[in-house]
Order: C-alpha cells, then sequence, then structure tokens
C-alpha cells in the first residue's frame, strides 16, 4: 500500500503530528512548502493536515490543496493540531473537495502540541487505514 504525508506547520506542532503519522504509515512527512511535495503518483492514502490562524489555513496548505491533481490519492485523512476550533479538519476536507479523492469522515485532531500519549494515539489511528 502506498501512503503520503502532507503537513504544514508555522511552529512545529503539526509537524510532530505529521512524523508521528509518518512513521505509522511506513512515509516520510513532507512539509508542503518543501519540493517534492506534489503527489507524481497516486497513493492508496494520503494523511494531510494543518492549523488554523486565525481561523483559517495557512496559504501554503491553501495553495497546496488548490493545486491537488485529481485522482492522485484514492482516499485522504485529515489532521489537525489547532488550539480550539476544529473548523482547519472542515476547511482541508472542503479543499480536498471535487478532486476525486474519498475523504474519510474521521479525521485526528490534537490539541496544540500532542505529547507522547497522544501521538501514540495518533499511531493507532493510522492503522486504521494502512
Ligand atoms: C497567529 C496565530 C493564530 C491562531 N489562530 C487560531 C485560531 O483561530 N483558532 C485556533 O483554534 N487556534 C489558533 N491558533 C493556534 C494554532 O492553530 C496552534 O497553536 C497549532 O498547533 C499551530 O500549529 P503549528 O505549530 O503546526 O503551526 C493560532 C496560532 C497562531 C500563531
Amino acid at each position: 500500500m502506498k501512503t503520503a504525508v502532507r503537513y504544514y506547520s508555522r511552529s512545529g506542532n503539526t509537524k510532530v503530528l505529521a512524523e508521528a503519522i509518518a512513521r505509522a504509515a511506513g512515509t516520510e512527512a513532507i512539509s508542503v512548502d518543501q519540493a517534492g511535495s506534489e503527489l507524481e503518483e497516486p497513493v492508496d492514502v494520503l494523511f494531510i493536515g494543518g492549523a488554523l490562524y486565525a481561523y483559517g489555513l495557512d496559504k501554503h496548505l491553501k495553495e497546496y490543496l488548490k493545486g491537488i491533481k485529481n485522482g492522485c490519492a484514492k482516499k485522504a485523512v485529515v489532521f489537525s493540531t489547532s488550539l480550539i476550533s476544529k473548523h482547519s479538519i472542515d476547511l482541508i476536507k472542503k479543499g480536498l473537495a471535487g478532486k476525486g479523492i474519498e475523504v474519510e469522515e474521521d479525521s485526528f485532531y490534537a490539541r496544540s502540541k500532542p505529547d507522547a500519549e497522544k501521538l501514540k494515539e495518533a499511531e493507532r489511528f493510522v492503522g486504521k487505514f494502512i
């Protein structure tokens, strides 16, 4: 099974979570502003995450979502680390709509910086999809 993890993180919280997800998914966590973040080959599961900044997504993640090619993933699973609101999850899901990707209803949320227990939970969560 082919997996990919893409994220955007300003201050590191989402990065920590993305890296735990990537470990569990047997892949690498790649920031959306990094070279090579585009999905050239279709994957079975794309884990994609970000956080909220002033009730919106960072422009890097917004742009990345816009540029995602149709059908580049069979399924997408969303994660986020916003402090208060889970609106980021809805915004990412919205960004994935109409791309020929099945967007998993279930998502993973960690409030701000995930601790060791939360990271273990994230790894178990990944196991449901791979
Ligand atoms: C400028 C700024 C604005 C933020 N606005 C929100 C917000 O509107 N709602 C929310 O729940 N969290 C908000 N947060 C908290 C971040 O979403 C949270 O700290 C998140 O874990 C940051 O992820 P990152 O470390 O991956 O960048 C904000 C943080 C910053 C720095």
